[in-house]
């Protein structure tokens, strides 16, 4: 939540903090603003709204060599031009971007208001400039801003520029993502990689509890206590152009249509021999004897985790509790010893997962991290790490991280299932050949985009609807539904087809639509039981259903064909026609399709 991004260098300032807020804007964006160091003063531009809504206000600066932006996911007070970032102190001599939650924000704010100082936001942010601004007397602004570190509470990463020191940013993260672009005689800050790519592919990322100071040519790294860090640079591989549009509307259209290569990209070296070879991961030694695995997750990458549980639990005979990040942390869980914990997190950065991860950790329990970002907090804080390799998600709504997490969660399951021989050989060979043929799957389903286009123009004026399925199907349904609800605003329920009679049943009315997924061959007649009685009760029925199960599902109103596939591994095609299908409904409706309301891509807090 939130995206910062701060420049120091040879004076370009303005585009490259622009151009870098754009690409942060997935992080939140009902405000945005700027600080630049101008003519020996700080000037602000702030505005309630999408960040274009700041540059029209921003008039022409050219030859400015440092600045802060920020782009704004609202937590303590409304969107406003008041409450976005940058905040100042009383003299407007220091500013302050942050993204995290100072979790004492209000006993600091009443304090340092007896004290006499004038807050003019609502935000919590603004007690850390007041506070700066408190220490900032007869001492460097490095000092002030330690000391500072010391008395907040919560999660933070911060940028800081003050007019009597115009020559450096200082910032600090804890618990919320910052990393340093490195550039020649320039360097950057920002909240993610996207927002220095085809600026710098080298970049220092910083661990919790670190503070930094750039100058135009020094970066120096500490820890809070001002002992000195050293750190590895690491190099980017995503370039520029994999974060850009390519001639496609909308990101999430493009990355829907990613998703056949990034499924070949994610199985690349994990299979060898057609075979499915795990060795280099290393994963083995926490799997060693394990009795039980624990999936956490939030959101889309939740859903993956319950096909993860089916999965593993049909193939490996592993028992698998699959939970919801933000109740998992709270809840009592009876650790099971021997057991491992798998997180699923395309940034790995949710404030959840990532506190699930160090509730495992706390217990003495390992964990494996499916992530799409290399370097992020998840990944450096569990033991092992499988990469999704769908590169750059941009679109609020995940599509190709999910898909890419599917064909991990069905990689382990068939890994784990090799290793405890707990199907056979030939059931194995079976299962990989088949995932090796779901590139090629999702690119047939993608044939049918004008099809799903037609038919989400007919629906597009809809109120409620409904996603119907059995195992591999419900889950999935839950993730079609979720993708409607979310860029659509289109109220969507997702059912265990088995379930609706135990009470929403009596949801069902005349003309509803109900999207009903039908890919389990041994299941598809007790699915269709459930399906007449919706149709019976006025529903109108889409059917995504495999080509071969076509007959049986010839009462279903509308029929998206699947290509034949294995079952087991349905889900990876199954929702592609639902993610098509939710994202043009978004489009008929005229809804901003990357940039869902109230959302925001990264949800780096609680
Ligand atoms: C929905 C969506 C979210 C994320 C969730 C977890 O389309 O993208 O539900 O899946 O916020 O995010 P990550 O995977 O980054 O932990």
């Amino acid at each position: 939540m939130c995206g910062i991004m701060g420049y120091i260098g040879k004076g370009n300032a303005v585009p490259v903090i622009i151009d870098g807020l754009s690409k942060l804007e997935y992080r939140g964006y009902d405000s945005s603003g700027i600080a630049l160091y101008n003519n020996n003063q700080i000037e602000t531009v702030k505005k309630k709204g999408r960040l274009s809504t700041m540059v029209e206000k921003l008039e022409e600066k050219a030859g400015i060599d440092i600045g802060i932006g920020h782009t704004r996911w609202a937590t303590h007070g409304v969107p406003s031009d008041v409450n976005a970032h940058p905040h100042a102190d009383c003299t407007g001599q220091i500013v302050v971007v942050h993204n995290g939650i100072i979790e004492n924000y209000a006993k600091l704010r009443k304090d340092l208001m007896l004290e006499g100082h004038d807050f003019i936001s609502d935000t919590d942010t603004e007690a850390i400039v007041h506070l700066i601004e408190k220490y900032y007397k007869n001492t460097s602004l490095e000092k002030a801003v330690r000391k500072v570190l010391k008395e907040v509470q919560g999660s933070f990463a911060i940028a800081v520029m003050c007019v009597n020191e115009p020559d450096k940013i200082i910032a600090a993260k804890k618990d919320s993502p910052l990393i340093v672009g490195l550039g020649e005689n320039e360097n950057y800050i920002a909240s993610d990689i996207p927002a220095i790519l085809g600026k710098t592919k080298q970049i220092y990322i910083l661990e919790d509890k670190e503070l930094v100071i750039l100058t135009k040519d020094s970066v120096e790294i500490t820890d809070f206590d001002g002992n000195k860090v050293h750190k590895e640079i690491f190099e980017v591989t995503w370039d520029a152009i994999a974060a850009e549009k390519a001639g496609y509307e909308h990101f999430m259209l493009k990355e829907i249509h990613e998703q056949p290569v990034a499924i070949k990209e994610t199985l690349r070296e994990k299979i060898k021999d057609g075979l499915v070879d795990m060795s280099d991961l290393n994963i083995d030694e926490i799997f060693e004897d394990t009795e039980k695995i624990y999936i956490v997750a939030c959101g889309t990458a939740y859903h993956a985790g319950l096909v993860g549980k089916l999965a593993i639990e049909k193939l490996a005979k592993i028992p698998v509790e699959t939970d919801i990040a933000s109740e998992f942390r709270y809840r009592d869980v009876l650790w099971t010893p021997k057991s491992v914990m798998i997180v699923v997190s395309q940034s790995g950065e949710t404030a959840d997962t990532l506190a699930a991860l160090r509730e495992a950790k706390r217990n003495g329990i390992k964990v494996l991290a499916v992530t799409n970002v290399v370097g992020s907090s998840v990944s450096r804080e569990a033991d092992k790490v499988i990469y999704t390799h769908a590169g750059p998600e941009i679109a609020v709504a995940s599509t190709k991280a999910y898909t890419t997490q599917l064909v991990i969660m069905y990689l382990l399951a068939l890994h784990l299932a090799n290793v405890k021989s707990t199907i056979s050989k030939e059931e194995i060979t079976k299962l990989n050949n088949d995932l090796l043929k779901m590139d090629t799957l999702v690119e047939k389903v993608l044939t049918q985009q004008n099809k799903i286009k037609a038919l989400a123009e007919k629906y597009k004026d809809i109120q409620s609807t409904f996603f119907l399925g059995r195992s591999f199907d419900y889950a999935v349904a839950m993730e079609g539904a979720l993708k409607l609800k979310e860029i659509s605003y289109i109220h969507a329920e997702a059912y265990a087809a088995g379930e609706l009679k135990h009470g929403p049943l009596a949801l069902i009315y005349d003309g509803v639509p109900v999207l009903a997924l039908i890919t389990q061959d041994h299941l598809v007649d007790k699915t269709m039981s459930n399906i007449k009685e919706v149709k019976a009760r006025g529903a109108v029925v889409v059917a995504i259903c495999k080509e071969n199960l076509q007959e049986t599902c010839q009462e279903c109103d509308e029929q998206i064909l699947l290509p034949d596939l294995n079952p087991i591994l349905a889900p990876i095609v199954s929702v592609v026609p639902l993610q098509i299908f939710s994202y043009y409904m978004a489009v008929f409706r005229d809804c901003d399709v990357d940039k869902p309301r109230n959302l925001a891509k990264s949800v780096t807090v609680e």
